[in-house]
């Protein structure tokens, strides 16, 4: 068990959240290793015998420590950033084990890559093709790469993360994609290794998932026709956690159905999830300010924030909030908006809910794994949270709570 009621305190694994809360303050991010195991031994349990890798992405949970049991447990990497490659080399990771994705990779960041060994550079455009080629010849080395192209389906998720249409910024028109292998193919300092897609985030389905990977095979088909054998087909990540009363597909679910669409083919298979491996590993922590009572609505003011959780603000997510002592606090029930302290109208964790809460309880923000600490900001002059990791009965800081000192450390004043 992840995150339980153990005789009415709300625990993580077995440390009680109100020991987290007095030993690291709030608010606070709590992550549990055995939940990120669990889901990460799914995915491996799922993909079988089959030459396969799963790409963790980086980008929903990018904490050290989170990389560095993925990364133990013999886990790839999906990053997209030179910031994120950082992370992995120093987390321990395998950056022959890692994909580069993004639309807008700079040439420092390239060359980062190129230098570390990266296993491939998922291209998503005709210029970047260029300007890897190129980079790639001043070290006098071919850049292995793949092409991210846009299947065209639509992945009936929310419009903010939805990435695989026609109209996405991101990969390549499926339509170009043919055309843009041969130019790869002829370039002196690129290897043609694989082809990518992926999306979109949060899927609930399997089935648009597998028509997704149904639709680069058949890419990868034509181009191996065409003499432009693959190694990979990287089929992307996206599948779907439950916040609310969502019945996402299991993940054993998502990939049976590509396995299926895929069965027989001799290319590696690989997956980059990010959500469904952390989503449910974590939990954000914070403490009641005030209980206040208004006209029209009533509000809970904890301790956390939109700056340590964006979701809710940016895209009207839902987070369950349960209290970390389940009962008898003398409280009336009542429906409250929960809500920090900075100041936009925008800054809601949760509306709508039903708790009793008084100053000084700890309420849990569920399902704060992925992207959570990794989408905060220091809006307000407010220090990001501490993150502490659980694993049985032992909690451990790993991030330290940021303090204004060090936020002010980066500025000077002008001498004028
Ligand atoms: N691979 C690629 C190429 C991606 O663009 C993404 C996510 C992933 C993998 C991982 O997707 P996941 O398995 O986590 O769904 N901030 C948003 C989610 C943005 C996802 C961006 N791309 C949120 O809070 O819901």
């Amino acid at each position: 068990m992840s995150f339980g009621y153990r005789s009415g305190a709300l625990c993580a694994e077995e440390v009680p959240l109100e020991d987290i809360a007095r030993r690291f303050g709030t608010p606070c991010y709590v992550y549990s290793r055995a939940a990120i195991e669990g889901a990460y031994s799914e995915f491996v349990r799922a993909l079988g015998e089959r030459p396969s890798l799963v790409c963790y992405s980086v980008k929903a949970n990018s904490s050290l420590a989170v990389i560095a049991l993925l990364a133990r447990r013999g886990a790839g990497f999906d990053i997209v950033s030179g910031g994120e490659l950082a992370r992995v080399i120093a987390a321990g990771g395998d950056p022959r084990k890692t994909l580069f994705s993004g639309v807008g990779k700079t040439e420092s960041e390239i060359l980062f890559a190129l230098e570390k060994g990266i296993a491939c550079i998922n291209l998503e455009s005709e210029a970047e093709l260029e300007r890897v080629d190129a980079l790639a010849g001043t070290l006098k080395r071919r850049a292995p790469v793949a092409f991210r192209v846009n299947p065209d389906i639509d992945a009936r998720t929310h419009p903010y993360i939805s990435t695989g249409l026609r109209e996405s910024k991101f990969g390549v028109a499926h339509a170009d994609a043919e055309r843009l292998y041969r130019r790869a193919a002829a370039m002196a300092h690129v290897e043609v290794v694989g082809i990518g897609c992926h999306i979109g985030s949060q899927l609930a389905r399997a089935a648009p998932f597998a028509e997704a990977a149904g639709r680069i095979a058949a890419l990868a088909d034509r181009l191996a026709g065409a003499g432009m054998p693959l190694k990979h087909l990287d089929i992307g990540g996206g599948m779907g956690i439950r916040y609310h009363d969502e019945v996402p597909e299991p993940i054993g679910g998502f990939l049976e159905a590509a396995l299926g669409v895929l069965a027989g083919r001799k290319e590696a298979l690989i997956v980059d999830p990010g959500r469904s491996i952390v989503g449910n590993a974590g939990v954000l922590l914070s403490r009641v300010e005030y209980v206040k009572h208004g006209a029209a609505r009533n509000f809970v003011v904890v301790d956390a924030a939109m700056n340590d959780l964006l979701r809710p603000a940016l895209y009207g997510a839902w987070h369950e909030v349960v209290p970390v002592r389940q009962a008898g606090n003398g409280a009336e029930q009542s429906v409250y908006d929960v809500v920090g302290p900075v100041c936009e109208s925008g800054d809601f964790l949760a509306r709508d809910r039903s708790l009793a809460a008084r100053p000084g309880d700890l309420l849990a923000m569920m399902s704060a794994g992925a992207y959570g600490m990794v989408m905060s900001s220091n809006y307000n002059t407010r220090p990001r949270a501490a993150e502490v990791m659980v694993s049985g009965s032992e909690a451990r800081l790993v991030r330290r709570r940021e303090t204004v000192e060090a936020l002010l450390a980066l500025e000077e004043l002008p001498p004028w």
